[in-house]
């Protein structure tokens, strides 16, 4: 049985990864700060450790001590607003915090890193849907922070021949039947449109319905937790390092996922348009063609309405999210 240090284990996706790999018969360990994260979200099957990546002593001994086959690496900061209003924030825990935990996995002799990075390490991209290969010139701190730890891990696995999975996110969204999305404050568009709809907010921002895109709203690639965790999942066996880009191909506007909202409910949403966001690209579109070839991965959920329905069936189940 592998085992696999999982650390933002209590947060959105590292809990649901959680789930995934504990079904399929891994050992679970998560290492968490609970900053963002939820002591709740945390897979009761999972050994727990609380812990910061600030303290590199710890960190130090828990994979010295551990023996784990592989590293699953979700804890991050990933408020891109934020980041632009106080970057050292986001270079001390997404780069520095990161750099205490890659030393860790070489003193503890871990043989696989899986790293969650993100399409914002893009910026404005040259073209759609985006490639690997494709320029990466960030937009933010927060895409920067991400790309530098990118770059550490290249370093790492050459000089200590670690290997590695850089695995780049495009939107993730949806839920497990027990893991789902409680950012606070919520960002993201699927959360905020449902708990619109349950009343929990008066209405939805749209920001920007004058984009060059067909209904002039952004357009992004909606991928869904469960399809992210497979893919952590087949990282580990992948035979070398690489860097894959996660999406389903299928861009959606923020129109359409009102309207796939709207039909999976049966009930309207209250929006008003809004401004254009600096910095909002008007298309986000991965090109996950890599990942489908050299990690077999295949997303099971490829439309909007399935992925809403589960983040739905998850809010009316849990309507507060996850206790204090
Ligand atoms: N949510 C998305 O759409 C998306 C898209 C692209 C990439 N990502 C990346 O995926 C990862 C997970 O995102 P999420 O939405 O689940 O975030 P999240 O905030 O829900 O989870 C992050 C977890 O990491 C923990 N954490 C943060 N810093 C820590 C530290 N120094 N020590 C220990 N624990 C710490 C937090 O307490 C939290 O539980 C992040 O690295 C993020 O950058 C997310």
């Amino acid at each position: 049985m592998k085992k696999i240090l999982v650390t933002g284990g209590a947060g959105y996706i590292g809990s649901a990864c959680s789930e995934y790999l504990l079904d399929m018969g891994y050992d679970v360990t998560v290492f968490d700060a609970l900053i963002t994260g939820h002591r709740d979200a945390v897979d009761p099957r999972a050994r727990f450790i609380e812990g910061n990546l600030a303290d590199r002593e710890l960190i130090m001994d828990v994979c010295r001590q551990g023996s784990f086959d592989a590293i699953m690496h979700f804890a991050a900061f990933s408020l891109v607003g934020e980041s632009m209003k106080d970057p050292g924030k986001y270079f001390g825990n997404n780069l520095a915090n990161g750099i205490n935990l890659a030393d860790a996995a070489i003193a503890g002799n871990v043989k696989t890193f899986v790293f969650s990075s993100t399409a914002a390490t893009f910026g404005q991209p040259e073209k759609t849907p985006i490639s690997e290969d494709d320029q990466q010139i960030p937009i933010n701190p927060y895409g920067e922070s991400k790309l530098c730890f990118e770059k550490v891990l290249k370093w790492y696995s050459r000089i200590y021949g670690m290997k590695y999975a850089a695995l780049r996110y495009f939107n993730a969204a949806g839920a497990t039947a027990l893991h789902g999305e409680d950012h606070r404050p919520e960002s993201h568009l699927i959360p905020i449109i449902l708990e619109t709809i349950r009343g929990k907010r008066e209405k939805l921002m749209l920001f920007g319905d004058d984009y060059d895109t067909p209904d002039g709203s952004c357009i992004r690639d909606y991928i869904h937790i469960l399809d992210l965790a497979q893919a952590h999942e087949l990282a580990l066996s992948a035979p070398e390092s690489g860097h894959y880009n996660l999406g389903t191909g299928n861009g959606l506007s923020v129109f359409e996922i009102i309207k796939a909202a709207e039909e999976v409910t049966g009930k309207k949403v209250n929006f008003e348009i809004a401004p254009r966001r600096p910095g909002d690209p008007a298309r986000l579109i991965a090109c996950s063609d890599k990942a489908r070839r050299m990690l077999n991965w295949k997303p099971r959920y490829e439309s909007a309405h399935a992925i809403i329905e589960s983040a739905w069936k998850w809010q009316l189940k849990y309507p507060e999210g996850y206790a204090k």
